[in-house]
Order: structure tokens, then C-alpha cells, then sequence
């Protein structure tokens, strides 16, 4: 069912009409589960990009506050993932951001414009939902035309918009059905068509893939990535699945529980987190947490774990005994029969490529993964060191990243 999306020659459409210097077009917002357009964003001027920036943002519920004063700045051009957890206030944001959302407290900006108090459809924005939004009582054709339509664009503009973004998401034989009539993929390439004739200034996504096959999903993220990286425009991205923020985002910002826990460069986020939540989100399989107690000794300082192992550090200020949690990525273990750390391993799983394998250390479960074929059994022991210069470590009762260095590294 999964209709091959043809991303190179969106891009190239994309890129042509960029060329002839088209008009930004009718880029309003479809709010909500209904759809809507309004007038012409910038007719007659050149598609302009815009920054968004949310200045200690804050909502809540009647008692209830779910936002708790965040600060996020997309750049121009930029391809922005919000990524967290489910209820961590990811859509809340971005309706924010569109304006179907009010503000509580603090600024939203796009551009240099404070828009906290422009209506959606005057923000020169796209978004596309999770579960489409499509009218169900119009075609394919008159999904993607509606915004157009109010805008009064020409009839023969619109009929061009509208038959080229319906060839290259490859709806063409589709125009004339009703949504109903679509499996989801299509659906979602419908609600991805009627965002993208509009020519917006930012996208905005929440959750575009999630309703696809995995599939459809990993082709659709990078036909979407690929359509960014030749148009540039500004891009919200809202998702849960960090594979997904990790292959698609310039930039990805963590949230947890209406905080931003950190932003940056997806291996910024991967090679430096700021703290456990972090570490633990971004990678999969994620990071190993092992508790450890910070010991001074006339020779130096290290983390010991259990009674096993010591791991020499440089530049902790904690006191001793202190309590802390030692992160080790999956990839980041050396196995061997002599020195490391006892582990009992609970199971195997080879995937061709890697070798997973399931321990437990010290009381807690541990993910290694190894490029060899090991053939472990259930039950069987094994030594496990972390690698020199790869481990990490964080205060145990508030979660944030130690700074220090591992001697080791050389
Ligand atoms: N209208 C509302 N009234 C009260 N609380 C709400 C309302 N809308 C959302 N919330 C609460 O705000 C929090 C954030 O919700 P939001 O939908 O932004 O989460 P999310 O990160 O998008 O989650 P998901 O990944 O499940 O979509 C949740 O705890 C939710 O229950
Ligand atoms: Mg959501």
C-alpha cells in the first residue's frame, strides 16, 4: 500500500517555483480537527523565512500549570524537534506557537513580530497534525485547494498549486476521492500537500508520522528532511520517537514535564548531555545508570561501583562517599573474562550487524552492544569495562551531569 514519495522531485518543484520568485502565497494556519485558511500572507512578495522564538513561555489550565516558563529559539531556516515524552507539553507548544493555543505568560515572536495576540491565520503558518485534520466531506483536490481558495488566489494558480504537490506526494490518481477513501499514508500525504501549496513562512508538525506504517515512517522522514534541506524553510517538529528527532533535527529540544531539559545539535545532545533525563532519552538502546559513590583516596579520586570497580576521575569537587550515577553507553563497554566488572548475562540477541546482550551488573540490568558475535550463554559470566573517556557521571539526587575527566583518556 505504501505509495513510493517521490521526495527529490518535491524539493525540485519546490525549489523551481522558489526560482521564479513566486508569492508566499495564502500561508495561514488549519486549526484544530477544522481546517483553516485565511488571506494572503505576503501576495506578491518573495517566500520570506522567519525565526520563532518563545520567551519564558508559561500555561496553565485554570490551577493547573503544564508550561513552567520556556525558553526556545528556532533560527531562520532551522528544522527544530521538540522532543519528550508523552504529556510533556510538546503539542501544547506548538499550538501555542500556531496561536490556537492562548499564552498564559511570556512572548512568542516570529520573525521580529511579538504574535501573541495575532490570530492564526494572520501568522504565516502551516501546521500538520498528527491525525490530519482533513474535511471529510471534500476531495483530495478541494483538501488542498481550501486555503487557496479563501485566500482568492486565481482559479488556475490554484489548479496548479494543487496538481503539482498532488503529483510529486504522489496523489495524482487521488484528487477526485474523499479522505475516507485513502489509507492513512495518503491521508497524511493529503494533509502534508494542503501545508505545503501555502508556502508558509514556518511549518509546523506535531506528530506527522505517527499514524504510518514503520515503513512509511522512516520514508516519509526523510522525504520531509529532504524537502527542508532544499527549501529552508523554518520547521517546528514535534515528535516522542527520538530516532526520529535524532535523523531529522538541526536542532533538538528536550522537554520533560513543561521544562526544556536541553537543546542542541543531536550528537551535542548524544556526546554531552546535561543531565540523567537526557542521557536517557536520546539513544536507543538508551545509556546504562549504574550507582556508584564517589571515593577520595591519597592517590586520587574515583567512582566505585559496588565493591568491583574503581574508575579514576579528574576534577570532581564532591565530597567523599558522595552518591552518584554512573552513565555508560551501550557501545561504551570493553568485554573480557579478567578485569571489569562481574556481569551475568541474561540474554543474547544478535541483529547481524551488532550483537546486543543483556547483563546484569551489580544489581541493575545493562544493555552492551558489540560488533562481535559473541554466543553467551543465559546465565553465564562475563567482565565488563567501561570504555577510557566515554563514561558519564551525574549527581544522584538531582540528576545533573558531573563535570570531570577520566585520567585514562590520556
Ligand atoms: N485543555 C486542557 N486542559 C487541561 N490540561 C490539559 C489540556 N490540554 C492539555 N493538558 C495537559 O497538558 C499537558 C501537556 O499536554 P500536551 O498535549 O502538550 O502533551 P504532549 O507532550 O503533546 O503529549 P503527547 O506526546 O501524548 O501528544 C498534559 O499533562 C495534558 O494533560
Ligand atoms: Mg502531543
Amino acid at each position: 500500500m505504501a505509495v513510493s514519495l517521490p521526495g527529490a522531485l518535491l524539493a525540485r518543484w519546490c525549489l523551481v517555483r522558489l526560482r521564479r520568485g513566486e508569492p508566499a502565497g495564502g500561508a495561514s494556519n488549519s486549526s484544530g480537527s477544522t481546517p483553516r485558511a485565511g488571506p494572503e500572507g505576503g501576495r506578491g512578495a518573495r517566500r520570506s523565512m522567519a525565526s520563532v522564538e518563545l520567551r519564558q513561555v508559561r500555561k496553565q489550565y485554570g490551577q493547573t500549570s503544564v508550561i513552567h516558563g520556556v525558553d526556545v529559539g528556532v533560527r531562520d531556516g532551522e528544522f527544530a524537534v521538540l522532543v519528550g515524552p508523552s504529556g510533556c507539553g510538546k503539542s501544547t507548544l506548538l499550538r501555542m506557537i500556531a496561536g490556537l493555543e492562548e499564552i498564559s505568560s511570556g512572548e512568542i515572536l516570529i520573525g521580529d513580530r511579538v504574535v501573541n495576540r495575532v490570530p492564526p491565520k494572520d501568522r504565516d503558518i502551516a501546521m500538520v497534525f498528527q491525525n490530519y485534520a482533513l474535511y471529510p466531506h471534500m476531495s483530495v483536490f478541494d483538501n488542498m485547494a481550501f486555503s487557496l481558495r479563501l485566500a482568492g488566489r486565481p482559479r488556475e494558480d490554484i489548479q496548479r498549486r494543487v496538481e503539482e504537490a498532488a503529483r510529486v506526494l504522489g496523489l495524482g490518481e487521488y484528487l477526485q476521492r474523499y479522505p475516507r477513501q485513502l489509507s492513512g499514508g495518503q491521508r497524511q500525504r493529503v494533509a502534508m500537500g494542503r501545508a505545503i501549496v501555502r508556502a508558509p513562512q514556518v511549518f509546523l508538525f506535531d506528530e506527522p508520522l505517527s499514524n504510518l506504517d514503520a515503513r512509511l515512517r522512516v520514508q516519509m522522514r526523510t522525504e520531509i528532511r529532504e524537502l527542508h534541506q532544499r527549501l529552508r524553510t523554518t520547521s517546528v517538529y514535534v515528535t516522542h520517537d527520538q530516532i526520529e528527532a535524532m535523523t531529522m533535527a538541526d536542532r533538538i529540544v528536550v522537554m520533560n514535564l513543561g521544562r526544556v531539559e536541553q537543546s542542541g545539535a543531536p550528537l551535542e545532545l548524544y556526546d554531552e548531555p546535561a543531565n540523567v533525563f537526557v542521557a536517557g532519552f536520546i539513544g536507543s538502546p538508551a545509556m546504562n545508570f549504574l550507582p556508584a559513590r564517589l571515593r577520595r583516596t591519597p592517590d586520587g579520586v574515583e567512582a566505585v561501583l559496588g565493591d568491583a570497580l574503581g574508575l579514576p576521575l579528574e576534577g570532581c569537587e564532591l565530597p567523599d562517599g558522595s552518591a552518584l550515577t554512573l552513565g555508560v553507553r551501550p557501545e561504551h563497554f570493553v568485554i573480557g573474562s579478567g578485569a571489569g566488572l562481574p556481569a551475568q548475562v541474561l540474554g543474547v540477541e544478535p541483529t547481524g550487524a551488532d550483537t546486543q546482550i543483556f547483563c546484569r551488573v551489580c544489581g541493575t540490568p545493562v544493555t552492551v552492544i558489540s560488533r562481535e558475535r559473541h554466543r553467551f550463554e543465559p546465565g553465564g559470566m562475563i567482565r565488563l569495562t567501561p570504555l577510557p573517556g566515554k563514561t558519564y557521571l551525574f549527581d544522584a539526587a538531582g540528576g545533573q551531569r558531573i563535570p570531570t575527566r577520566d585520567p585514562r583518556r590520556g
